[in-house]
């Protein structure tokens, strides 16, 4: 593959996944049907526990991250696993209809899961618009744009010293000289090649 950073140029945005017990940041969510109760897409990793509370859970919603996010939203839910730590221990939520709301949000789509697809790496989970409701008129933040600003959003530090590989999608920090070619993140499951290097 000559440069799969391409597929960052798919138009995603950035949401906060949750459902009943947990939730993680996603962006790999799509429209993909049309009507009152449209159906909406959601890719998770198998290894996260996200994915765990989704197969035993009914409901999930999305709410939509703005452009103003400092990235604190982004840093508790998209870079630690509520099997370690309670994500939601300093955040304003609503609870609708048992699920989680994050209040510092744009809005929210709240879905009742009607069907789901493993594959190698992630479920696609299908839910059927429920209910939802915009809380704020901002501009959403795009992944692209995470992507292009996420050295401001969030600060990642490494030891002095050393060489690290800092993955570009999670900010797990990684410390040796060379990735092995099979190499892929602890944390979100991605390869190598979305691992950067960084020496101090
Ligand atoms: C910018 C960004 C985008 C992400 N997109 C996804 C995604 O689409 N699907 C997913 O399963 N995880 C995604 N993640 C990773 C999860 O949010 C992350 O692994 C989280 O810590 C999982 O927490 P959990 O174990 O509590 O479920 C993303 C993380 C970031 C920072």
């Amino acid at each position: 593959m000559k440069n799969k950073k391409i597929t960052r140029k798919i138009t995603q945005g950035m949401y906060v996944l949750t459902t009943n017990g947990g939730g993680c940041i996603v962006d790999a969510v799509s429209q993909i049907s049309a009507g009152d109760n449209p159906l909406i897409s959601v890719a998770v990793m198998k290894t996260n526990y996200t994915n765990e509370l989704m197969k035993k859970n009914e409901k999930f919603a999305l709410s939509v991250l703005g452009k103003n996010e400092d990235g604190s939203l982004i840093q508790t839910f998209g870079m630690q696993s509520m099997r370690k730590t309670n994500k939601f221990e300093n955040i304003e939520i609503e609870e609708i209809e048992g699920i989680p709301i994050i209040k510092n949000s744009l809005g929210y789509m709240l879905c009742e899961i009607i069907d789901s697809i493993d594959n190698d790496t992630h479920t696609l989970f299908i839910g059927r618009l429920i209910e939802a409701d915009v809380l704020k008129e901002e501009e959403a933040m795009s992944y692209g744009y995470y992507q292009e600003h996420k050295d401001e959003l969030i600060k990642i530090t490494t030891e002095k010293g050393h060489t690290a590989w800092v993955c570009t999608i999670c900010g797990y920090v990684y410390y040796g000289e060379t990735l092995e070619e099979d190499f892929k993140c602890p944390k979100c499951g991605v390869g190598r090649e979305l691992f950067e290097k960084s020496t101090k």
